[in-house]
């Protein structure tokens, strides 16, 4: 089980990489009684100042989750913080003791702070960080069909672009 929350698409395209079918945290908490039971339970959200947004703190301080192994992934654009410590703290705080916690690092969609041009032509290597974690935990079942681009093709990747988008499934 998988839960996410997303301002942009970068937490729910790795949330997609972990498992076919992620469940919104927005829509889940509003569920009563708010009380998940997995093998696996994991949560992949962005960082916002360093620490996770109020929905997802929320949900964690509010959420009984039966599990013996919950994890985070927190997608960052610049400056993690020391999020994944932060996470830890958090979690810790919520009676939940997380087995695993990582960054990814993803384009910036931080607006005041950078231009969102420029953020689009960095190669981040986000499929070469996923298999880092697929490296780390090799018992996860991790979905590597991620679009990786080279800064020098961007400029001609537009239909690869579409085309990948298309195949996630996430458009309405
Ligand atoms: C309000 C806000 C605060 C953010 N704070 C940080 C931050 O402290 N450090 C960082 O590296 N990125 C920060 N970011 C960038 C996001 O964490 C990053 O782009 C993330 O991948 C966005 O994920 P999403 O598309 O799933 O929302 C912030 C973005 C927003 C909108």
């Amino acid at each position: 089980m998988v839960f996410f929350f997303t301002g942009t698409g970068n937490s729910l395209s790795i949330a997609k990489q972990i498992e076919k079918n992620p469940i919104s945290i927005p829509q889940a908490i509003h569920q009563t009684p708010l009380e998940f039971t997995d093998d696996t339970i994991g949560i992949v959200a962005p960082v916002y100042g360093h620490e996770v947004p109020a929905m997802v703190k929320a949900f964690l301080q509010k959420g009984k989750f039966h599990t013996p192994y919950f994890y985070m992934v927190l997608t960052y654009g610049n400056r993690h913080g020391g999020a994944a410590q932060l996470a830890k703290q958090l979690c810790e705080e919520c009676g939940i003791a997380p087995s695993y916690i990582n960054i990814v690092l993803m384009v910036d969609n931080w607006l005041p702070e950078f231009d969102m041009d420029e953020q689009m032509k960095l190669d981040k290597n986000v499929s070469g960080q996923m298999q880092t974690i697929q490296e780390l935990e090799p018992d996860a079942t991790v979905v590597t069909d991620g679009l990786s681009i080279s800064r020098n093709s961007v400029a001609d990747a537009q239909s690869d672009v579409a085309d990948w988008v298309a195949s996630l499934n996430i458009l309405p």
